[in-house]
């Protein structure tokens, strides 16, 4: 973080300084990281106590310090330790992550939201963003009230881009979010059912997620899906510009020509303001399309050439885990870990990579439970079920009995004509699983595993890859 003492931070949360005796509470200066678990303490730091269900932060405070923690944001003090006391903790680091972007005014702050992409947009622009200037773009999902936070107190004095992930789970969430971090340029990628279930319908998911747009700054920069009706119409709510990125004729960011490689790769031309580029991505799925269009919206609007942003773009990797993984074994087994999160649009997505990259090979779809879909959730599991047949997958495994309903999607679809149709089976869990795989995968199969956070079947992905013990 950015160097404050502990009068600063007590003065920017609204709390009281408590240190032991003979210490001068200016002299205290927090300049490492800012940390909620004790862990991830170090030297320097701050170390945030927070209340949950399961525990109490406070008992944690001591480990912090032995990792090298300078203090602690608490809302009772702890006996030896430098402590800023606060009524709520949640509202005192809001407020400090708040004042760490005020006192950066040269930094740009990006936000991105949507129901699927936010991680891997995220990824891809701090990846890009960070050939120009230093970057904080976490490694991982930041997106909620304490993720974005400990997002934001990573920068330093010298950070130029900050991409911050606003995650959703009901009315009123990104709002508070885009207050802490202050975002000049908005992202929306798209409104799907990811969280249907807590939401209620489409249409609120949206005005969640307009929050974003809503927030920015009139000099700041939207830029909306244009091929999304929901996001499209966010531009009504911004007073910031809009720039509208997709395939639609009218998008200012646009893809046009666009195809998956043999590897499940796409490819396409990108048209903006300053000039055409063909883009080829090292990234698996067609879903990265419009999130590298989005990309190339908010990193051009930042100063990168049109030429730097593409380049950079294809040489991107994936950067967070089990997000399209690809490993290719040495007996000719493709293994694809799309296992860190799963709902129908994601689904889809990774579907339609899977039959690009079977072509003329096995393809088997290892899939387990969409959670937080509501009273939808059985007509969307079977809607993905009948979907693992059109897409002509060969054989489908579906993982855990919450998934039942996409097994029966499947059987009561029809193969489409010319396709031979998809075996389904049912096991119990990722262990039934990897038995069943390990009896049967061969030379040439490709494998796409996916299920909503089942840490079981990305370590069976893991496993089969071969890297399952350091994982485990
Ligand atoms: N633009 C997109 N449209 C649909 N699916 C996508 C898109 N981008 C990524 N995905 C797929 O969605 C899944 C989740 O991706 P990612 O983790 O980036 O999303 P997220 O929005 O950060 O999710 P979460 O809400 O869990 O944080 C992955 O399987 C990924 O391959
Ligand atoms: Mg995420």
């Amino acid at each position: 973080m950015i160097a404050l003492s502990l009068t600063e931070v007590a003065q920017v949360t609204g709390g009281s300084v408590v240190v032991p005796p003979g210490l001068d509470p200016g002299a205290v200066v927090v300049d490492g990281p800012v940390v909620t678990d004790s862990r991830e303490a170090g030297p320097g730091g701050l170390y945030v106590a927070r209340v949950g269900e399961h525990a109490d932060g406070h008992d944690f405070v001591s480990g912090a310090v032995e990792r090298g923690a300078v203090a602690a944001l608490v809302t009772r003090p702890v006996e030896g330790v430098p402590c800023v006391v606060v009524a709520d903790t949640q509202d005192a680091f809001a407020a400090l992550a708040r004042e760490v972007v005020r006192r950066l005014p040269g930094m740009a702050v990006v936000g991105i939201t949507g129901s699927s992409g936010k991680t891997s947009t995220k990824d891809l622009l701090g990846t890009v963003l960070a050939t120009a200037g230093p970057t904080v773009a976490p490694v991982g999902s930041f997106n909620s009230e304490v993720g974005v936070p400990l997002t934001v107190c990573r920068v330093t004095a010298d950070t130029r881009f900050l991409v911050v992930e606003m995650g959703a789970r009901g009315i009123g969430h990104v709002a508070y979010l885009a207050e802490m971090a202050l975002p000049r340029v908005g992202v929306v990628l798209n409104v799907g059912t990811a969280h249907v279930g807590e939401f209620g319908s489409r249409a609120a998911i949206a005005t969640a997620k307009s929050e974003l747009p809503a927030a920015l700054p009139p000099e700041g920069l939207a830029v909306l899906n244009a091929d999304d009706d929901a996001v499209r119409a966010m531009a009504a709510v911004t007073a910031a510009r809009v720039v509208l990125v997709g395939e639609a004729a009218d998008a200012d960011v646009r893809a046009t020509d666009v195809a998956l490689d043999a590897g499940g790769r796409a490819s396409f031309t990108v048209h903006a303001p300053e000039g055409d580029r063909a883009v080829h991505l090292g990234l698996v799925g067609r879903h990265h399309v419009g999130n590298a269009l989005a990309v190339v919206a908010v990193a051009t609007e930042l100063g990168l050439s049109l030429e730097a942003v593409c380049a950079a773009l294809e040489s991107a990797r994936p950067v967070s885990r089990w997000r399209m993984e690809v490993v290719e074994r040495a007996d000719g087994v493709t293994l694809v870990n799309d296992a860190y999160n799963a709902n129908p649009d994601s689904m889809r997505a990774a579907l339609g990579a899977l039959e690009r990259m079977g072509e003329g090979r096995r393809t088997w779809a290892v899939l387990g439970t969409m959670l937080e879909l509501g009273d939808e959730s059985d007509a969307l599991h079977a809607e993905v079920g009948a979907e693992v047949v059109a897409r002509g997958v060969d054989e489908l495994l579906v993982v855990g009995p919450a998934a039942a309903a996409l097994a029966a999607g499947a059987r009561a679809a029809s193969p489409a004509s010319g396709r031979t149709g998809t075996r389904v089976r049912e096991v119990t869990d990722a262990d039934d699983a990897a038995v069943l795989l390990d009896a049967e995968l061969a030379a040439g199969d490709v494998v796409l595993f996916k299920s909503s956070r089942d840490a079981g079947l990305r370590l069976l992905g893991d496993r089969l890859a071969g890297a399952g013990e350091e994982l485990t």
